[in-house]
C-alpha cells in the first residue's frame, strides 16, 4: 500500500494513520527518512528563523508526530523497528558552524531516539538514529556528495531489519556508531 504523506502536516499525518487502519491495522517498521536541509550554508550567527523553523516543521516535529500516529500500529508488531534517518551534522559533541536549523532539528531527532527508545524498550521495541553518509540524492547531489543511494541506505535496511537482540537508542552509519 503506497499512501501520500506530508509529515509538516498533521491533517495529512492523521489521514495516512486511517490508511493504515483501515489496511493492516499494524505496522512491522517505521522509518522517519523526510527531511530538507531549508537553510545549508546559513551562518548561525545570521541565522534564517524562518527556514530554520521549516527544518524543525519537517525534520524533527514531522518525525516525532508521524510516530506518535503510529504507534498503536507498531505496537501490534511482534518486532517493532524505528529508524530515524539523521545526519552527523546533528551530533552534538561534535558540532560544527553553519546550518543551524538543519543541524538542531537533527539533534532533536537524535534527542526524540533517546527517548522513545528508553521508554518503549520494554515492549520490544529496537529506536535508532541512522546517518546515511554523503548520499548522492536531489540533496546530497548538488554539494558534491558521491556515495550511492544504495550505499546510503544500506545501513538503514539493517537497523530497519535488526534481531530481536539487536541496539536501540543508538546512532550509526554505515552500521557502525556514530557520535551523537
Ligand atoms: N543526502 C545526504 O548526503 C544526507 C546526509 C545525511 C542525512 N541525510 C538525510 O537523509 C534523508 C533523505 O534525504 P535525501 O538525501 O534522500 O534527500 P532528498 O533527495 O532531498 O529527499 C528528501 C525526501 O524527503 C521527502 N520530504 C521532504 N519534505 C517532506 C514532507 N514534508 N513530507 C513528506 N516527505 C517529505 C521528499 O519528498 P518529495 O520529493 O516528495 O518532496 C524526498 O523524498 C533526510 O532526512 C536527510 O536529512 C541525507
Amino acid at each position: 500500500m503506497a499512501l501520500t504523506l506530508d509529515v509538516a502536516d498533521p491533517q495529512s499525518i492523521a489521514a495516512a494513520a486511517e490508511h493504515v487502519r483501515a489496511g493492516t491495522g499494524r505496522l512491522d517498521v517505521l522509518v522517519n527518512n523526510a527531511g530538507i536541509g531549508s537553510d545549508f550554508g546559513v551562518a548561525g550567527v545570521d541565522p534564517d528563523f524562518e527556514a530554520i523553523q521549516r527544518a524543525l516543521d519537517t525534520n524533527f516535529f514531522g518525525a516525532y508526530r508521524v510516530t506518535i500516529a503510529l504507534l498503536g500500529f507498531l505496537r501490534k508488531s511482534a518486532h517493532p523497528r524505528i529508524v530515524n534517518v539523521s545526519s552527523g551534522m546533528g551530533g552534538v559533541a561534535e558540532m560544527g558552524g553553519w546550518s543551524p536549523g538543519y543541524r538542531v532539528s537533527k539533534a532533536a531527532l537524535n534527542a526524540m531516539t533517546r527517548i522513545l527508545s528508553t521508554e518503549l524498550k520494554d515492549e520490544g521495541f529496537l529506536v535508532n538514529s541512522a546517518c546515511p553518509g554523503f548520499v548522492n540524492t536531489d540533496m546530497g547531489g548538488p554539494m558534491g556528495a558521491t556515495k550511492s543511494v544504495q550505499d546510503g541506505a544500506a545501513g538503514i535496511v539493517w537497523l530497519a531489519t535488526l534481531a530481536d537482540d539487536g541496539p536501540t537508542g543508538g546512532f550509526f552509519r554505515d552500521g557502525e556508531p556514530a557520535v551523537f
